[in-house]
């Protein structure tokens, strides 16, 4: 089958209320259309049409997909003038799978199921509601078999009493849908050119038509406002809560916990309450997160201990690695194995060496570190000079005394001690001990000022 997909987006959105078109809000950290691009790609389309309306170059900006097919409906005359805008470009032969740019959360397991019925019939995305209001009606006749969709707002009393109600959702193949389109009037009490009516012109055409019911009334929810918006934030991370617990980790609270990307766990992980994984996130086995951390496109190993408070991006982990609390990893950092990182410790660019520890206060940036080094608390790797930024170089097993700093470019070698409270701006030595202090005087006698008036 040849498959083509149409996703409406040409709403404003008015009920957000905000400057930015509704399908650019976000919904776990990406923007709703781009949720529904994603499913729409994983039934591999030969092509992807996005009806594009309100923040037009906005919306076509912040989507970059290369592939997409963007198409303009100037004027929003309803669904079923959005659809029509797109068909120019759909070619005779392929199934037309119609989606919405604010209902973000629809499955391609649901979607292709739909498709098998579309095939040659039109097959139709329907959800039971205990409060249909606003919903078209799905009309039957004494058989069962669907007659057609009547909008709220053309409903009879009677009409209005049924509970099934249209999604939107639907799938046929695009010679009739050009046909049924051609044919659609603006008579209604809305004035639009209603999609929903080509379900009659199909049933007077003899075209079976099936209605399935969906049963995850968020898969077919869409966004109209920002309440909305963060109830389906929440029922989608409560999916990606579930997927994770069931590869392994344990979620200390599940309704705590944000996946703002993609994560991949091993066994045995402990995820305490208030973490937020971005981007890419791989942890392996045994490896427990402390509260209220947010790690960016991170890769972890196996054992690592996390504490609360750490805020992680763009970094690899070694094993047995221990960091935080209150640890700030910047792009470029890489932990060797049973590296460990303190308190209010900072590491941009650099490599922390086997079993080598910076435990308090520091800031390193730029500098490659070796194994079994000791950093002492408070020790500054001054990187920049105002304009360019230089290269700090620490040997193996290298000891650093507190306060220190290390003015790059600069090399402190294999075995070296560097005494408390230096600046250290030119090389030291091996196994030498290196200081820059001034010598430690006492001036007998001395006393302290004493406030005025006293
Ligand atoms: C539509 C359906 C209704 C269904 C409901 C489910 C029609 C006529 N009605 O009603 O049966 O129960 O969705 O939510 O289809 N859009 C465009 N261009 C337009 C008009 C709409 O791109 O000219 C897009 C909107 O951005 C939105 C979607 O199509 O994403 C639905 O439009 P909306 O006006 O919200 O339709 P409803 O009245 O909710
Ligand atoms: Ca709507």
């Amino acid at each position: 089958m040849k498959l083509e997909i149409i996703i409406l987006a040409a709403g404003q959105g008015t009920r957000m209320r905000s400057s930015l078109p509704k399908v650019l809000h976000n919904l776990a950290g990406k923007p709703l259309l781009g949720h529904v691009i994603d499913t729409a790609k994983k039934l591999e389309p030969a092509a992807i049409h996005v009806v594009y309306g309100h923040g037009g170059e906005l919306v076509k900006e912040s989507i970059s997909e290369p592939q997409i097919n963007w198409v303009e409906q100037a004027q929003q005359l309803g669904t079923g003038h959005a659809v029509e805008q797109a068909m120019p470009a759909v070619d005779e032969a392929s199934t037309v799978l119609v989606l919405y740019g604010d209902v973000p959360l629809i499955r391609a397991q649901t979607l292709q199921e739909l498709l098998q019925q579309g095939e040659s019939g039109l097959a139709l995305l329907t959800l039971i509601l205990d409060d249909p209001t606003g919903y078209g009606r799905i009309v039957r006749d004494g058989a069962g078999r669907v007659q057609a969709i009547v909008e709220h707002k053309d409903a009879s009393e009677e009409q209005l009493r049924i509970q099934e109600g249209n999604t939107g959702i639907l799938a046929c193949p695009a010679t009739h849908l050009r046909g049924w389109l051609k044919q659609l009037d603006n008579s209604n009490a809305q004035g639009e050119y209603y999609l929903t009516d080509i379900i009659a012109l199909a049933v007077a055409d003899g075209v079976e038509v099936q209605g399935s019911t969906v049963d995850d009334a968020h898969e077919v929810a869409g966004v109209n406002d920002r309440l909305q918006l963060a109830e389906l934030e929440r029922n989608y991370q409560k999916r990606c809560a579930e997927a994770l617990m069931r590869d392994g980790a344990t979620l200390m609270d599940p309704s705590r916990f944000d996946l703002r990307g993609s994560a991949t766990v091993g066994q045995d992980v402990v995820i305490d309450v208030g973490v937020v994984l971005e981007g890419e996130v791989v942890l392996g086995d045994r490896v427990r997160i402390g509260a209220n951390c947010v790690l960016r496109d991170v890769q972890i190993g196996d054992d690592v201990i996390i504490e609360p408070m750490s805020v992680i991006e763009n970094a690899e982990i070694g094993q047995q690695c221990h960091v935080g609390p209150f640890a700030r990893l910047r792009p470029g950092t890489r932990l060797s194995d049973k590296a460990k990182v303190g308190n209010f410790v900072e590491i941009k660019n650099s490599v922390i060496g086997h079993a080598s520890k910076v435990n308090h206060l520091s800031y390193i940036g730029d500098t490659s570190m070796g194994n079994e080094v000791n950093i002492g608390a408070g020790t500054i790797t001054c990187n920049y000079d105002g304009a360019n930024k230089h290269r700090t170089t620490i040997g193996d097993r290298v000891f650093i005394g507190s306060d220190t700093q290390l003015v790059a470019p600069v090399t402190v070698s294999d075995g070296a001690t560097v005494g408390a409270g230096s600046t250290i701006t030119r090389d030291a030595p091996a196994g030498e001990l290196t200081l820059s202090r001034s010598k430690q005087t006492t001036i007998t006698g001395w006393n302290r000022p004493v406030k005025n008036g006293k």
